[in-house]
């Protein structure tokens, strides 16, 4: 998949330096796609360049470069900063590190260059994240230890180098008055490394990627003061998105909801696939021309593999947005309602009408690392959706959904609550969202079809009901649920399991089965007690 992998650093510098041979360059300059990479000169070393490789050539930093002022790492720069333009035609501007976790990385001045990722640093290695929990080689991921071991970066992937040697790859002679050969993306760009295998999935693309890359980029330009709400954040608009790995359909699910949050959600944002990605990848190298690099102003670049690396996805929730949002918790850097501007937009768009979206508005407290609307927030009326899935695969026996769907409504009759019981791919997608934008409670058999519940206003009583196969579990509408400051409750027949209990994912046989059991009352009882306030 892709273009074959970039030779390493050091033989383009070889090459640049003319210590090479006829074969080196032939390889060097062929058309992407016909490159063979040379085993002959293929070297392993840790930073790419070997250093004392390049002082034997006698290659020295210029004072310039010495006096270069060193920008603290993983600290957000002053507004003065961001907007300070940088002569790329005469210097490198060395990459800074905005913010990081696993998985999601912000960076300034970051380069590629034959599709490798270079930090340009006078600063080792060390002073920089490790690779492995910042990218990966872009591989579809399988549970092995063959695929995990190819999924590991490596620095093909992303290195560091110095801006000397930066310079010997893409710099102009400025006794000839050349210019560098590095070419700006300029504004702000996510960089997506995962391949498609979960992009093209209404939960994983926006209950997921989305919902991650929102929240890092915001904290990673707040500061504790300036998240308080959503409407005091400073974080810069996003231009672009990159989806190196993935083709126009590789981000794109089948019932549409992926095109139709990103565009709602950011109606300018430029949008690049693998095939642009590969563009640009050839740009830096081409038959008989002289080497040249892409720098990208301000980056954020996401990637599966590397997010799963981390303890709180790989070890404790199985999700990539686990990572971007706990680190946000962590340093205070996240508002409450950091996710309301996206909800917001996307729902203006599908004509929600601005009366449901101040629906429970208000949010503002905070407990444990669940964030919780404040108990003034009204929700009002109650709006009880059951999304049935007696038409898919994975669904509850006839008889307990038949009186499930009984005793939901004559609770609601009694309580003069609204009870809508649908099948999601009967309605437009206008229609779940709307629905979905005035819910209370939605209440499903585990699918895709709770993902709506990144739609549902946050009040103190919204709520997530997930029915399983008892003893079954899965983390997705549960870590999302409450990452937005809702309660999630999970049935198994007659008993629920909820926050602060611990639950293990379990796939039990039955779990993907057409006999769910559940007991009615249970449920019922369940949202009269949320309602009333009785469980917090
Ligand atoms: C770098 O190159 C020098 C000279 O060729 C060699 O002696 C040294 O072992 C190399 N270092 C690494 C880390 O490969
Ligand atoms: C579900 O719970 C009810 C009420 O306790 C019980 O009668 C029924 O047997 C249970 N069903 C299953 C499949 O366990």
């Amino acid at each position: 998949m892709g273009l074959p992998r970039t030779r390493s650093l050091r033989d383009v510098v070889l090459i640049l330096l003319g210590a090479t041979t006829m074969h080196l360059a032939t390889v060097l300059f062929q058309e992407p796609g016909s490159i063979i990479v040379s085993t002959q000169v293929s070297s392993h070393f840790m930073g790419g360049i070997n250093d004392s490789a390049i002082s034997h050539l006698n290659v020295e930093d210029s004072p310039l470069e010495k006096e270069e002022a060193q920008q603290p790492l993983g600290t957000v720069e002053s507004e003065s900063d961001i907007i300070t333009a940088v002569d790329i035609a005469h210097d490198f501007p060395e990459t800074t590190l905005v913010s990081h976790a696993p998985g999601w990385t912000v960076y300034r001045n970051l380069y590629m260059f034959y599709g490798t990722l270079y930090i340009v640093s006078s600063q080792p290695m060390s002073a920089f994240p490790d690779i492995m929990f910042v990218t990966s080689t872009g591989l579809p991921a399988e549970n092995t230890p063959e695929n995990i071991a190819l999924r590991m970066p490596t620095a093909r992937d992303m290195d560091v180098i110095t801006p000397s040697q930066a310079r010997l790859l893409w710099g102009g002679d400025p006794d000839k008055a050349e210019r560098n050969r590095i070419w700006p993306i300029e504004g702000n760009t996510v960089l997506i490394n995962e391949p498609s295998q979960f992009l093209d999935h209404y939960y994983h693309f926006c209950a997921e990627f989305l919902l991650g890359a929102w929240s890092f980029w915001q904290s990673a330009f707040n500061t504790a003061a300036s998240s308080t709400s959503w409407t005091s954040s400073r974080a810069p608009p996003i231009d672009r998105m990159i989806f190196a790995h993935a083709d126009a359909n590789g981000w794109r699910d089948r019932p549409g909801f992926n095109a139709y949050f990103l565009r709602a959600a950011f109606p300018s944002l430029a949008v690049e696939v693998q095939e642009d990605w590969q563009d640009r990848i050839a740009a830096t190298s081409s038959r008989g021309g002289r080497p040249r690099a892409w720098i990208f102003d301000t980056v954020m670049l996401t990637d599966r593999s590397a997010a799963f690396r981390g303890e709180a996805c790989g070890s404790r929730t199985q999700r990539i947005a686990a990572e971007a949002v706990e680190h946000g918790r962590k340093l205070g850097t996240l508002a409450a309602d950091w996710w309301e501007p996206i909800r917001r937009s996307v729902l203006r768009f599908s004509g929600v009408d601005e009366k449901t979206l101040a629906i429970g508005y208000h949010v503002d407290a905070q407990r444990g690392d669940l964030v919780v609307a404040a108990a003034t927030a009204t929700h009002d009326p109650i709006v009880v959706t059951y999304i049935s899935r007696q038409g898919s695969r994975r669904h509850l026996i006839d008889d307990d959904h038949a009186t499930l769907v009984e005793a939901l409504t004559s609770m609601c009759d009694a309580h003069g609550w609204e009870l809508n019981v649908v099948q999601a791919e009967r309605l437009s997608k206008e229609e779940q969202l709307a629905l979905a934008a005035r819910t209370t409670i939605m209440i499903g058999v585990h699918g895709n079809g709770l993902t709506h519940l990144i739609m549902m206003p946050v009040t103190p009583i919204s709520t997530v009901i997930e029915i399983f196969y008892p003893t079954g579990f899965a983390h997705d509408y549960e870590w999302t649920t409450h990452a937005l400051g809702m309660r999630h409750f999970a049935i198994w027949n007659d008993t629920y399991h909820s926050y602060p209990e611990t639950v293990w994912p379990n796939y039990p046989e039955g779990f993907q089965g057409t006999q769910i059991p559940v007991h009615a009352p249970a449920v019922t009882q369940l949202i009269q007690d949320r309602i009333a306030g009785r469980l917090q």
